[in-house]
């Protein structure tokens, strides 16, 4: 397959990713948090539940791993990757190696791990990945994100999207403006509109084929902290507003990042958004803990739990896989979660 045809398969109807990126310390510590014990063979159990779901490729086109889980075997030995291609879902990779701090900057970050990155790419690639996802994270404050920041992450996350369609790779770029704070949702609208024009702005230079391109968005929302936060339907309206003006009708298809919202406020957005307009690319999810959030709470690293783990799995992506095409309710919320 070529990008253009991954690009395309990983928005197909009804489906969308799976982000299961979380780095192994990062896990660990939500483990801690949760007061979820852990072992030396947690990190690896999580990744085969998410992975090995029962159903879950009805709802998931693909997968995004770290490097750790690409080289991961099952408790048989079997490797997950292959595994995963066996099911049809396609692999993606997040060759991200951690923020680091712009020099200069008041704390804001850019992604580092481009050294030997090209070498990386081809190798993933040989494994049977079919697309990277690199993320920018942009927190609005007074005076952030600076146009220093949005430029410098610009022009990573081209050359990443460069490198990964030179490896026949379809480049998944996430610029993240983040929930947390008080600001309003006018002025996430603005901020988001900024930094897609000058994310698209640095694809491109970087001579980056852009229907071989998924865009990995956040929403329009108030902050966190925010006292006025708006409804569904405004949420809806904003986004779709901010995407048409700065998203080109070539990219295929938009996934969004859950961000911190709750599982069902993700969910019903992005079905309003499908529901309410005609739009020119697919809108769909590429959701971390809006679709982990409650396998984690049942899962309790213990082998039992497994089966009614990825049944509450396999619920979230059918709501959002329904919620891609505008078709959620409500009512399907309620639905038996058969184990
Ligand atoms: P969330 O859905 O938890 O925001 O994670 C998406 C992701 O992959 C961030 O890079």
């Amino acid at each position: 397959m070529n990008a253009i045809e991954i690009a395309n398969q990983l928005v197909a109807a009804g489906k969308g990713i799976m982000a299961a990126d979380r780095p192994s310390p990062a896990f660990y510590d939500l483990l801690q948090a949760e007061s979820i014990p852990a072992d030396e063979d947690s990190y690896r159990n999580w990744s085969e539940l998410l992975f090995l779901a029962p159903g879950l490729n009805e709802y998931v086109s693909g997968i995004i791993m770290t490097d750790e889980q690409v080289g991961l075997v099952d408790g048989a030995g079997e490797s997950l990757i292959e595994q995963v291609i066996e099911r049809g879902m396609i692999p993606g990779i997040s060759p991200f190696r951690g923020m680091v701090v712009l020099a200069g900057s008041a704390g804001e970050t850019v992604g580092s791990g481009l050294d030997g990155l090209r070498e990386r790419l081809a190798e993933y690639a040989n494994m049977g990945v079919g697309f990277t996802k690199w993320r920018a994270a942009f927190q609005i404050g007074p005076g952030t994100p600076s146009y220093y920041a949005i430029e410098a992450n610009a022009y990573v996350m081209a050359q990443v999207a460069a490198l990964s369609q030179e490896a026949g790779l379809v480049p998944i770029v996430e610029p993240e403006v983040m929930l947390w704070g008080d600001h309003t949702i006018e002025r996430c609208f603005s901020v988001t509109e900024w930094v897609l024009s000058r994310s698209f702005e640095a694809l491109y230079l970087h001579r980056v084929d852009l229907e071989g391109t998924l865009v990995k968005a956040s929403m329009v929302l108030a902050g966190n902290e925010c006292a006025e936060q708006a409804d569904v339907d405004t949420v809806a309206e904003q986004t779709v507003k901010v995407f048409r003006r700065r998203i080109p009708s070539a990219v295929p298809g938009i996934v969004f990042l859950s961000g911190g919202q709750s599982d069902s406020h993700a969910t019903a957005r992005l079905n309003a958004m499908n529901a309410n307009y005609e739009l020119p690319w697919k809108l769909s999810f590429s959701y971390a803990r809006a679709l982990q959030r409650a396998p984690m709470a049942i899962w309790g690293n213990r082998a039992e739990n497994v089966r009614a783990a990825q049944a509450a799995l396999r619920h979230r992506a059918k709501m959002n896989g329904l919620a891609s095409m505008g078709l959620w309710t409500e009512e399907l919320e309620g639905e038996a979660v058969a184990s």
